[in-house]
């Protein structure tokens, strides 16, 4: 899939309200800076253009973009020189569009929105802390069609402490029959710092990792039958419809980031055909700093790391992992991944001829599966695994340290089943 292809990642940090579990890089008191901001983007993409190729793909990611006019994304959108049919992403809150500015999108070029939903039961909105009126949604998709988009996304959360599975259907129902081309669905997870860790932290019911599991099988089998099929363990479209820009990420390719908090990945000459390493930066974390930095003419980057060889070459085994297409087995763990098979964790046709795909089970331990097949490769090569926490995301893998401890997609608790968490994540930067 990377190959030749490249992508951009724009981050959009501002939002009009913070939701109880969120903590990406948004801000809701910085409305002021959105001019400046968007200035500082088309600066900073035309400083890169030069240096990089032309765009397969280009994300706009946040916080919301969609608070963004039109004429703000169409002035950068021509500052990122693109491949004729690319794709341009905008992710949306369905409570921050209109027939015009989404009509105004697809004339600046966008050809895929991507709307925040969550849930369609208005006391799990609440419990989120999201402030959208589920009818806001159905509006919102119309409006899209209305404007011409025949690709969009809609992401949703499960798991949110007092949805039952009744509630999560009844999501799953309403969503559908919106007759979306592409669906996200991510575990609640709890992050410390947001009020809903906090909640937990004191005392509150948290997400429960095998009612998660449940609501897993439960979309899994609803989209299943309405014509989605899984490509990556928290996402489901139809044929075609698959977003070209997290493919990319998931097949270690390159990108850039542009904006605060965005991250970018840079491949080792050659490295797609097997020679290894690859350098992945991510630039300063506040919209002031970035600010600044673009306005002196320095460099957004706030810090890099370099993966060797055998650390690119984990990372490409755990986000390939992820995905239907699956990872190649090497020769010498053909024994363990026919017993992955046998426990009904890989495909058995598929290791039959020689890929590594998740089944059903096995995307719910997936970590597992992961752990186990790097434990094998350390083990045959004497070095430590150092594999990353790679999660699925709307906005692409977001890695820990290389050499730092690492976090499976699930419990570290032994033995299995123990349901991974099918987390999403974004363009968290370490903060700078
Ligand atoms: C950064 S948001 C951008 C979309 C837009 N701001 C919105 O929320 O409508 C991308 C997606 O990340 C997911 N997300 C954010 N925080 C999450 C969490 N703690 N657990 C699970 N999913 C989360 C949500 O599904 C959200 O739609
Ligand atoms: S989930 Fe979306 S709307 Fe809510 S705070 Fe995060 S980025 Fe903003």
């Amino acid at each position: 899939m990377s190959s030749g292809a490249f992508g951009v990642y724009v981050h959009v940090p501002f939002c009009s309200t913070r939701c109880d579990y969120c903590d990406f890089a948004t801000w809701t008191d910085r409305a002021h800076l959105v001019d400046d901001y968007v200035d500082a983007c088309v600066a900073d993409a035309e400083r890169r253009a030069g240096a990089t190729p032309a765009a397969t793909s280009v994300f706009f990611g946040g916080g919301t973009p969609s608070l963004l006019t039109a004429a703000q994304v169409t002035r950068v959108l021509r500052a990122v020189p693109r491949v004729p049919g690319a794709e341009v992403t905008v992710e949306c809150n369905p409570d921050s569009v209109d027939p015009a500015k989404l009509a105004a999108y697809r004339e600046a070029g966008v050809t895929r929105l991507s709307f925040g939903v969550q849930s369609m039961r208005t006391h799990v909105l609440a419990a989120l802390g999201r402030t959208h009126d589920p009818a806001n949604v159905g509006r919102a998709v119309r409006w899209a069609r209305a404007a011409g988009f025949h690709t969009f996304n809609l992401d949703l959360i499960f798991g949110t402490p007092g949805e039952t599975v009744d509630d999560w259907r009844a999501t799953l129902d309403a969503v559908l029959e919106l007759e979306p081309p592409h669906v996200s669905a991510y575990a609640l997870t709890v992050e410390p710092s947001t009020p809903l860790g906090r909640r937990v932290a004191t005392g509150s019911p948290g997400p429960d990792e095998d009612d998660q599991a449940t609501k897993y099988e439960v979309a899994d089998d609803r989209l299943t039958a309405a014509g989605l099929g899984w490509y990556e363990i928290s996402n489901w479209a139809r044929p075609g419809h698959e977003c070209r820009h997290n493919l990319l990420y998931w097949s270690q390719g390159p990108y850039l980031g542009i904006g605060c908090a965005a991250h970018g990945h840079t491949p080792a000459r050659g490295a797609e055909r097997g020679t290894p390493g690859s350098r992945r930066w991510w630039n300063v974390r506040a919209p002031e700093r970035y600010l600044a930095r673009i306005r002196a003419g320095r460099s957004p980057e706030a810090g890099e790391e370099h993966l060797d060889g055998d650390a690119a070459a984990d990372e490409a085994l755990a986000l390939a992992l992820r995905t239907r297409t699956g990872a190649p087995i090497a020769p010498a763990w053909a024994p363990l991944a026919g017993d992955l098979a046998a426990l009904g964790l890989l495909e058995a046709a598929a290791a039959a001829r020689g890929r590594a795909v998740l089944t059903r089970r096995g995307r719910l331990l997936g970590g597992e599966v992961t752990a186990r097949l790097l434990a094998a490769r350390a083990a045959r090569t004497g070095r430590p695994a150092r594999w990353h926490s790679v999660h699925s995301s709307a906005n692409g893998p977001t890695p820990t340290a290389t050499g730092a401890r690492v976090r499976p997609t699930g419990p570290s608790s032994s033995p299995p089943p123990v349901p991974i968490h099918l987390e999403r994540t974004g363009p968290r930067s370490p903060s700078s």
